[in-house]
């Protein structure tokens, strides 16, 4: 049987590598776009012809007109957090309540979530992950431990109040005893719930099955990871990652759509490094060209508005996150930033009790122990911002991008310069 093309993107940083931009720009040939893990902890920028627009939960490809957008089973759902940003893209005229559907599986981001979230991190004082305190970890645990709600409950409001009823007794208990909060109170939770709900009814779906009717009208599928594969929860430096699994592994489980349908991965990179919160960072320079990354490359979050963590490009890490996400081509992103710098550098290797070593350490105390071994490449005092054709790149970018393509063995098949849409060299469109 012939299908249309499959196509992952992925970050293969610690998130932030510019995501939103490439879905955006691919979803040009897809048919349909869809999330399959992660919460409103995502941040993804979008920008076209200078207007911007952030996305948490509604896949990057909603600008286009003639696809349709799924929110796949994995995705946890926050009801304000969606409603908040449905209405904002209605306020742009986009007619998403149209092209927009959600799984009914979707597991439900209660408001005791991002209380636990909040206590839990407080409690952990210096030793704090850094979350986005969405709630995004505790409403992961409550799937795994089968206690927690999904979106298809709140279509049975008695049946939803009483399953309700039982978390919250649990969730009571522990934010009373444990944190000293007073809790949340049954009645409020439900009639919150169920009035929010009103406005996303009419879109549930079962979006396993609306991709299986994708893939046999042969159709292009776009699937947009959120957060990045070094902040996996299996893979990434535990435990400062995320509840989810952000790799592509993750697509089947959290769509409904079978693993050997996926045609290409797309590894997003950003050009140097970047890391909000907290957790081991090889590569993170405090000194004067951590501060230009910085401030040139706006590195504040999309999300929390906190300061992002600079550093170099950590070829070591990099090299695990195609390994872990079968990785066919890579982009690299915000290639712009590095303009103007005498010189650029990639981690090649890390030293550790004097060894040098080529792949990350999975112990995160070990790992945040190892020391950076650079190769020093010369840098371009040629913009490459907004350039659009590869030939128009200074050699030394292209001696960048080339030695980042035989350090990972993966080709570079798509370049940034610039955060609009149209700011992107295609050397091969992953459609195509
Ligand atoms: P995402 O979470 O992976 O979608 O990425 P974010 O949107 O959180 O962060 C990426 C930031 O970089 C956004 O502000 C983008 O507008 C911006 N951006 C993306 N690509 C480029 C680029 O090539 N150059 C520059 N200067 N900015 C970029
Ligand atoms: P996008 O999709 C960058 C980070 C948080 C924290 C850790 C755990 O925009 O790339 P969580 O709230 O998920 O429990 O926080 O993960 N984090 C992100 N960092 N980009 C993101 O999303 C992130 N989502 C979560 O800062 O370190
Ligand atoms: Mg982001």
């Amino acid at each position: 049987m012939n299908f249309g093309r499959v196509v992952a993107v992925i970050g293969s940083q610690w998130g932030d590598e510019g995501k939103g931009k490439l879905v955006d720009l691919l979803s040009e040939k897809a048919n349909a776009v869809a999330r399959y893990q992660g919460g409103h902890n995502a941040g993804h920028t979008l920008i076209v012809d200078g207007e911007k627009t952030i996305l948490k939960l509604v896949p990057s490809g909603i600008l286009h007109k003639h696809l349709n957008c799924y929110i796949g089973n994995g995705v946890v759902v926050d009801l304000a957090a969606l409603l908040q940003e449905l209405k904002m893209l209605v306020d742009k005229n986009i007619d998403v309540f149209s092209r927009l559907k959600i799984s009914g599986a979707c597991p439900l981001i209660m408001p005791y979530h991002a209380e636990l979230d909040r206590a839990r991190e407080q409690a952990l004082g210096q030793a704090a992950i850094g979350t986005t305190v969405r709630g995004i970890g505790p409403a992961y645990e409550d799937k795994v431990s089968r206690r927690g709600l999904r979106l298809l409950d709140l279509t049975n409001p008695q049946k939803f109040t009483d399953k309700l009823a039982k978390i919250l007794d649990y969730h009571n208990f522990v934010l009373k005893n444990y944190y000293n909060h007073k809790g949340f109170e049954l009645n409020q939770l439900a009639d919150q719930a169920l009035e929010q709900v009103q406005d996303i009814l009419p879109i549930l779906s079962d979006v396993a099955a609306d991709l299986e009717k994708h893939l046999h009208n042969k159709h292009n599928i776009l699937f947009e990871a959120a957060q990045g594969a070094l902040l996996d929860n299996d893979h990434g430096t535990f435990p400062f990652v995320t509840s989810s699994n952000t790799t592509a592994g993750a697509i089947a489980n959290g769509s409904g759509i079978g693993p050997r349908y996926l045609n290409y991965v797309l590894a997003i990179a950003k050009a140097y490094t970047t890391r909000v919160g907290s957790g081991p960072f090889v590569t993170e320079l405090f000194d004067e060209v951590g501060e230009i990354l910085s401030t040139k490359g706006k590195e504040v979050g999309t999300n929390t508005g906190r300061k992002r963590r600079c550093g170099w490009f950590d070829m070591v890490a990099f090299r695990r996150s195609c390994l872990i996400n079968s990785t066919t081509g890579i982009c690299i992103t915000k290639l712009d930033v590095l303009d103007n710098l005498p010189e650029v550098k990639i981690c090649v290797a890390y030293k550790y009790n004097n060894k040098t070593i080529d792949s990350p350490l999975l112990d995160t105390d070990e790992l945040a122990r190892c020391e950076p071994v650079y190769e020093t490449l010369p840098g371009w005092s040629e913009s490459t911002a907004r350039v659009k054709n590869f030939d128009q790149l200074p050699i030394n970018a292209v001696k960048y991008i080339k030695r980042i393509e035989e350090l990972s063995g993966v080709p570079v098949h798509l370049i940034s310069t610039g955060p609009d849409r149209a700011e992107t060299v295609v050397i091969q469109n992953p459609f195509d």
